[in-house]
Protein backbone atom coordinates (compact mmCIF):
# COMPACT_ATOMS: atom_id res chain seq x y z
CA UNK A 1 0.00 0.00 0.00
CA UNK A 2 1.09 3.29 -0.96
CA UNK A 3 0.65 6.67 0.95
CA UNK A 4 0.96 9.79 0.71
CA UNK A 5 0.53 12.73 3.65
CA UNK A 6 -0.05 16.00 2.46
CA UNK A 7 1.64 18.91 4.11
CA UNK A 8 3.04 16.13 6.21
CA UNK A 9 4.74 18.76 8.82
CA UNK A 10 6.47 17.18 11.54
CA UNK A 11 5.59 13.43 10.04
CA UNK A 12 3.84 12.68 13.49
CA UNK A 13 0.76 11.26 10.32
CA UNK A 14 3.47 9.77 8.42
CA UNK A 15 4.34 7.29 11.29
CA UNK A 16 1.00 6.19 11.77
CA UNK A 17 0.92 5.73 7.82
CA UNK A 18 4.55 3.87 8.30
CA UNK A 19 3.48 1.58 11.15
CA UNK A 20 -0.34 1.00 9.76
CA UNK A 21 1.69 -0.23 5.81
CA UNK A 22 4.59 -2.19 7.39
CA UNK A 23 8.18 -2.32 5.78
CA UNK A 24 6.63 -3.43 2.37
CA UNK A 25 4.87 -0.64 1.74
CA UNK A 26 5.21 3.09 0.58
CA UNK A 27 4.64 6.35 2.68
CA UNK A 28 5.58 9.89 1.06
CA UNK A 29 5.35 13.06 2.91
CA UNK A 30 5.02 16.25 0.89
CA UNK A 31 5.49 19.56 2.72
CA UNK A 32 6.21 22.99 1.04
CA UNK A 33 8.79 23.67 3.85
CA UNK A 34 11.70 21.23 3.15
CA UNK A 35 13.64 21.49 6.33
CA UNK A 36 10.45 21.02 8.90
CA UNK A 37 9.98 17.77 6.15
CA UNK A 38 13.55 16.70 6.04
CA UNK A 39 13.75 16.74 9.93
CA UNK A 40 10.67 14.44 9.42
CA UNK A 41 11.97 11.82 7.60
CA UNK A 42 15.21 12.36 9.41
CA UNK A 43 13.27 10.93 12.65
CA UNK A 44 11.57 8.30 11.05
CA UNK A 45 14.70 7.35 9.30
CA UNK A 46 15.94 6.91 12.95
CA UNK A 47 12.93 5.06 14.50
CA UNK A 48 13.53 2.29 11.24
CA UNK A 49 10.43 3.40 8.73
CA UNK A 50 12.75 3.27 6.25
CA UNK A 51 9.48 2.72 3.74
CA UNK A 52 9.37 6.44 4.31
CA UNK A 53 10.73 9.47 1.53
CA UNK A 54 9.73 13.38 1.75
CA UNK A 55 9.56 15.86 -1.42
CA UNK A 56 9.43 19.20 -1.05
CA UNK A 57 6.59 20.88 -2.94
CA UNK A 58 3.44 22.79 -3.05
CA UNK A 59 0.68 20.71 -2.65
CA UNK A 60 -2.04 22.62 -5.07
CA UNK A 61 0.58 21.77 -7.92
CA UNK A 62 0.58 18.25 -7.49
CA UNK A 63 -2.71 16.89 -5.75
CA UNK A 64 -4.03 15.09 -9.19
CA UNK A 65 -1.03 13.66 -9.60
CA UNK A 66 -1.04 12.77 -5.94
CA UNK A 67 -4.77 10.83 -6.34
CA UNK A 68 -3.77 9.80 -9.65
CA UNK A 69 -1.01 7.45 -8.02
CA UNK A 70 -1.66 6.30 -4.48
CA UNK A 71 -3.84 4.75 -2.57
CA UNK A 72 -4.63 6.90 0.17
CA UNK A 73 -3.56 10.74 -0.11
CA UNK A 74 -4.54 12.43 2.98
CA UNK A 75 -4.37 16.12 4.32
CA UNK A 76 -4.92 17.11 8.03
CA UNK A 77 -5.64 20.58 8.52
CA UNK A 78 -5.36 21.46 12.27
CA UNK A 79 -6.59 25.14 13.30
CA UNK A 80 -7.04 26.34 16.35
CA UNK A 81 -9.70 28.66 15.60
C1 LIG B 1 -0.53 21.32 10.74
S1 LIG B 1 0.86 20.89 9.75
C2 LIG B 1 0.50 19.19 9.32
C3 LIG B 1 0.88 18.20 10.35
C4 LIG B 1 1.00 16.76 9.87
N1 LIG B 1 -0.08 16.33 8.99
C5 LIG B 1 1.08 15.87 11.10
O1 LIG B 1 0.03 15.53 11.64
O2 LIG B 1 2.20 15.55 11.51
C6 LIG B 1 0.50 21.67 8.17
C7 LIG B 1 1.64 21.57 7.17
O3 LIG B 1 1.15 21.87 5.88
C8 LIG B 1 2.19 22.49 5.16
N2 LIG B 1 1.61 23.21 4.03
C9 LIG B 1 0.77 24.29 4.06
N3 LIG B 1 0.44 24.68 2.82
C10 LIG B 1 1.06 23.82 1.97
C11 LIG B 1 1.10 23.71 0.55
N4 LIG B 1 0.43 24.53 -0.25
N5 LIG B 1 1.84 22.71 0.01
C12 LIG B 1 2.54 21.85 0.81
N6 LIG B 1 2.54 21.92 2.16
C13 LIG B 1 1.81 22.89 2.74
C14 LIG B 1 2.87 23.38 6.17
O4 LIG B 1 4.21 23.66 5.79
C15 LIG B 1 2.78 22.53 7.45
O5 LIG B 1 3.96 21.80 7.68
Amino acid sequence: MGCLDVGCGPGDVMRLMAERVGPTGKVVGLDMDGNLGREALSALLGMGHHQCSFAEGDMQSLEQTAHDRFDLPMRVSLSNT
